[in-house]
């Protein structure tokens, strides 16, 4: 018998084991000052490119002002308790209503976290029965929404729609023979490359299979689609997306989840997720914030075309100077170079020491072995400016690479820190 604790000390986790080299600067690096394009890491200021404020929402004095209005008369407790105990508000229901409007659905219920919600939502709508298909790439709340699921899952390789056909044929066989039904789970943008899931496609399969449709929004809320409802929205099949969820945690720049779909599936969601029956309900800061954010985003187009001009001058001008960024049709910007991660670690270092750029670096598993990718996520708040210094600075980086710059020692060259 080996003790717990001798184990976890010894094996630390895949990325626990890097503490040591990574945290502070790769992991759980602090970025100081307002959210903003420009922030302080490690006492100096880096160009930022690393967050999700898509419509650069977060720190809009007008945000700023009703959070901090809501704050002072809510404080951050209100509402104790769950919703279905004690946490109800008219304006919890409210923003529900909002939302649902918003992305065309005719009900809608709030989510605390979006990874615990998307747990709870997969965990409720399927029985042993059912045969859940799903996307290779999905994030983590969906496949450990999954893990709980008892019953047959099936994944087909990312965006594959002839091995959908095939998943859905086996699932489909299985649910009769079951008296189950089938979940399709995909997301609307994929966070990690930014190309889009097939929901036209997959939308179309629904003549062939009979199979209910649940999408992970969270990048495509309030980047996509002519209002910005959604990839849904972008490809014009919203109507087929049976159970449509989004997080608050990009464009909404705040903290909460919604789940929207027909009434009586939000009434069986209400009451039968285990996340949020089991749960304080959201504050009602956060609430208050999320309907002035939401109100932006609905009335004032100009934060997403300028997140868009951003995004355009960004992928072109990087696409113009050589660079590969991928299947992106949203604005988060993968920018893949062949190289070890031990070059990807040094041009890291480089891009924040030296140039005082800050982005994130994407390395095997999540992309194949020997390609690293640098996430490149433009905002309504950086200017073109920013967008030209940055390609500028990729290209030299490029060269550097090139001329074996990045091997090993040149880690060792550069004052990290
Ligand atoms: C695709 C996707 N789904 C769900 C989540 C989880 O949302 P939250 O941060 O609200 O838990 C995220 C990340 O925030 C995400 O990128």
């Amino acid at each position: 018998m080996e003790d717990i604790f001798d184990r976890l000390k010894k094996t630390r986790g895949p990325l626990g084991k890097y503490q040591e080299k990574a945290e502070g600067y790769f992991m759980f690096p602090e970025l100081e000052g307002e959210i903003a394009p420009r922030m302080n890491f490690l006492g100096k200021e880096v160009l930022t490119w690393s967050l999700n404020n898509y419509l650069g929402l977060a720190n809009h004095p007008e945000v700023r002002k009703v959070d901090a209005e809501a704050a002072a008369k809510y404080g951050m407790a209100y509402p104790m308790g769950a919703r279905m105990m004690s946490g109800q508000t008219k304006y919890h229901k409210e923003l529900e209503e909002n939302l649902a409007s918003f992305v065309c659905k005719p009900s809608a219920y709030l989510l605390n976290y979006g990874y615990q919600g998307m747990v709870s939502i997969i965990d409720s709508l399927l029985t042993r029965n059912d045969v859940a298909v799903y996307d290779s790439e999905s994030h983590a709340c969906i496949l450990d929404g999954l893990r709980m699921h008892i019953g047959k899952r099936f994944v087909f390789p990312h965006n594959d729609m002839q091995n959908l056909r095939k998943q859905l044929e086996r699932a489909v066989a299985i649910a009769q023979k079951q008296n189950g039904g089938v979940l399709v789970i995909t997301e609307g943008v994929f966070g990690m490359a930014g190309d889009l899931g097939k929901l036209d496609e997959i939308a179309a399969l629904k003549k062939e299979f009979k199979f209910r449709l649940l999408v992970d929004d969270a990048h495509g809320f309030g980047t996509m689609g002519k209002t910005g409802a959604g990839v849904g929205e972008f490809y014009g099949v919203q109507d087929e997306i049976d159970v449509f969820f989004s997080t608050f945690a990009k464009s909404m720049a705040g903290i909460g989840a919604f789940v929207a779909a027909e009434k009586e599936i939000i009434d069986f969601l209400k009451y039968n997720m285990r996340s949020q029956i089991f749960a304080k309900s959201l504050p009602m800061p956060m609430v208050i914030g999320a309907l002035k954010r939401l109100d932006m985003l609905i009335n004032e187009p100009q934060h997403k075309e300028k997140l868009w001009q951003i995004t355009k001058a960004l992928q072109s001008g990087l696409k113009e100077n050589g660079f590969d960024i991928g299947k992106t049709q949203s604005p988060v910007t993968p920018v893949y170079f062949n190289g070890t991660v031990a070059q990807g670690t040094n041009i890291v270092v480089d891009l924040r020491e030296n140039y005082n750029i800050f982005c994130s670096i994407v390395v095997y598993p999540v992309v194949p072995k020997g390609v690293l990718m640098l996430r490149i996520i433009p905002t309504a708040a950086h200017s073109l400016e920013d967008v030209q210094y940055t390609i500028e600075v990729f290209s030299e980086i490029k060269k550097k690479l090139n001329k074996g710059y990045y091997d090993t020692e040149v880690m060792q060259n550069m004052k990290v820190g």
